[in-house]
């Protein structure tokens, strides 16, 4: 995993470079993975069965690789319940336009399957990973934690684990090689590192969480995270049925790419390359105005002339992140690829969609109490019953 190989482009849960202005190739990468594209017959059946049309992000292939959502499907027609499972290592104060895709995602599932949704706020991984106090970690989860509160997850639907004796079981199968061979760990990393896919892996299985199956361990889980994350769950599948348990089902996203272009993805630790939750509508005007890759020519004359590059330009590969409209956005790609819309214009069009993704966002983050977080955070039954 950790080594670059003969194609060049790397793609770990630590480090995400690609060796074009394109971004990742994503087919190469689920060949490589060994997981599955997700066909359009797929995303006529989350319609079908959901009776809500399928999420933009799916539409776009944004959400494009999957592992048995067939499989969750087939059990959803039947009646038997399932949950969702996702999460979020606290690594900044501000999280940025990049963590939200997961989110807005892992939202629409919940709202059409009606289901229970676990999310985990790894600040040990944090902790261990970077220079960073054990307290300064718990305290970024709660803030984070708010601004997860504010995509508006439903409390009644909405919890996080404990769960040490699935880590506990989990540990007991995995061998330090396996790991190694898995995350490109060595022998000068510390041990938390070594035993913290164990974590990630356990809230996969319903037994984790008494508070809300009952007790019950054969409750499928199906996981929307971006691909970079896929290593743990490879492992967690690799382990579920050594124990008993339905292996975990999952749905992978494309990065959102960095300001720069999609040679990387946005990173919280790299202010340039990001637009963060908590920019003005002045930073998120002046960061796309100077730093977003622009896929146009050098010249008015020769961008009327030749057109725009939409595969590398990065304000229009944001747009298909989060203008919902498809009519304006096929107007987009046709007036930018033709030459008749410059770039200033297609900047402008972005600065305002963004900008109003913001701005929503913040109004609802400041409506959320420290006592909300607390109350999310406590293990508890939810609606459902089991
Ligand atoms: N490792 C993820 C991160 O660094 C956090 C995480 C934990 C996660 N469990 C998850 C992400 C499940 C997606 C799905 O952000």
């Amino acid at each position: 995993m950790a080594t670059t190989d003969q194609d060049d482009q790397l793609v770990t849960p630590w480090e995400v470079t690609a060796a074009s202005q394109k971004g990742v190739d994503y087919d190469k990468l689920i060949k490589k993975f060994g997981s599955t594209k997700i066909e359009d017959s797929l995303i006529e059946r989350i319609a079908r069965l959901t009776g809500k049309p399928a999420h933009h992000l799916m539409r776009r292939g944004i959400i494009f690789s999957h592992r048995d959502v067939g499989l969750i499907l087939d059990a959803y027609e039947k009646g038997k319940p399932f949950f969702l499972y996702t999460g979020r290592g606290p690594s900044s104060e501000a999280m940025h336009l990049g963590h939200l895709i997961p989110f807005v995602f892992t939202k629409y599932l919940q709202d059409v399957f009606d289901v229970p949704l676990v999310i985990q706020m790894t600040d040990d991984e944090k902790f261990l990973w970077k220079d960073m106090s054990v307290e300064e970690a718990r305290r970024l989860a709660s803030e984070n934690a708010k601004d997860i509160i504010a995509f508006g997850f439903d409390k009644e639907k909405t919890s996080s684990p404990d769960f040490y004796k699935t880590i506990l079981r989990v540990e007991k199968c995995v061998t330090v090689n396996q790991v190694k061979g898995i995350f490109g760990f060595n022998d000068s990393d510390c041990i938390g590192k070594i035993s913290f896919p164990a974590i990630q892996a356990a809230p996969s299985f319903s037994c984790s969480f008494p508070q809300i199956f009952g007790g019950k361990k054969d409750i499928a889980c199906l996981i929307p995270c971006a691909i970079d994350q896929d290593p743990y769950f490879r492992m967690t599948r690799d382990v579920a049925p050594r124990l008993g348990y339905p292996k975990p089902a999952l749905l992978h996203s494309t990065f959102l790419p960095a300001l720069q272009g999609a040679m990387t993805k946005m990173s919280a630790s790299e202010a340039s390359t990001s637009i963060y939750l908590t920019d003005s509508a002045d930073d998120i005007r002046d960061k796309i105005n100077k730093y977003a890759y622009s896929g146009g020519q050098s010249t008015v004359e020769e961008h009327r002339r030749m057109g725009g590059n939409v595969d590398v330009d990065v304000s229009y590969q944001y747009l298909t992140f989060f203008l919902e409209d498809d009519k304006k956005l096929a107007k987009i790609e046709k007036d930018y690829s033709s030459g008749a819309m410059l770039t200033g214009d297609l900047k402008k069009e972005l600065i305002s969609v963004v900008q109003q993704v913001v701005a929503e966002h913040q109004q609802r983050r400041q409506q959320v109490t420290e006592q909300m977080v607390q109350e999310f955070m406590t293990p508890r039954k939810l609606k459902y019953s089991y």
